[in-house]
């Protein structure tokens, strides 16, 4: 998340000068090992609802942002995306296709730099 800095301020002791553009890193608050359990480990159940709608994970857990630029699409997307994978996973076995190590790149989201790549076949 991109934010432009509207006034000199501190944040976390750092000085910020008016005119800055802070980048607010999703990716890398999601594996900070002061915030989760072993931060790089595919542990998916860390982010249900009950771990993460929780006082003190309220924004640890940022896939939509947070505050009042919140992702307008949030509720819409949630069900659209449940709606997909229930056609999709009793028709078809799904493996993970990509060679070597998965790098990213970033730009206005964060990407797979060489792509992405998922087998599908028929169960
Ligand atoms: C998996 C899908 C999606 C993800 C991960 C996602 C993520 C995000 C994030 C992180 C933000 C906050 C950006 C910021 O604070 O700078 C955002 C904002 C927004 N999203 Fe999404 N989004 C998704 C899908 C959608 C969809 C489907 C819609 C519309 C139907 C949508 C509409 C918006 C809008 C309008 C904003 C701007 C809200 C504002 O600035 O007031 N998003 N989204």
């Amino acid at each position: 998340m991109v934010r432009d800095c509207i006034a000199d301020t501190k944040f976390a002791g750092i000085p910020l000068k008016k005119g800055m553009t802070v980048t607010i890193p999703i990716y890398a608050i999601h594996r900070n090992p002061d915030f989760w359990d072993q931060p790089n480990a595919f542990m998916p159940d860390r982010f249900l609802d009950q771990n993460v709608f929780t006082k003190e994970n309220r924004f640890r857990y940022l896939p939509f942002g947070g505050g009042v630029r919140v992702c307008l699409g949030q509720a819409f997307v949630m069900a659209e995306v449940v709606i997909m994978l229930a056609q999709i996973i009793p028709k078809l076995n799904i493996q993970d296709a990509t060679e070597g190590d998965l790098k990213f790149e970033t730009g206005a989201t964060l990407r797979a730099k060489n792509g992405l790549f998922v087998r599908f076949s028929p169960i």
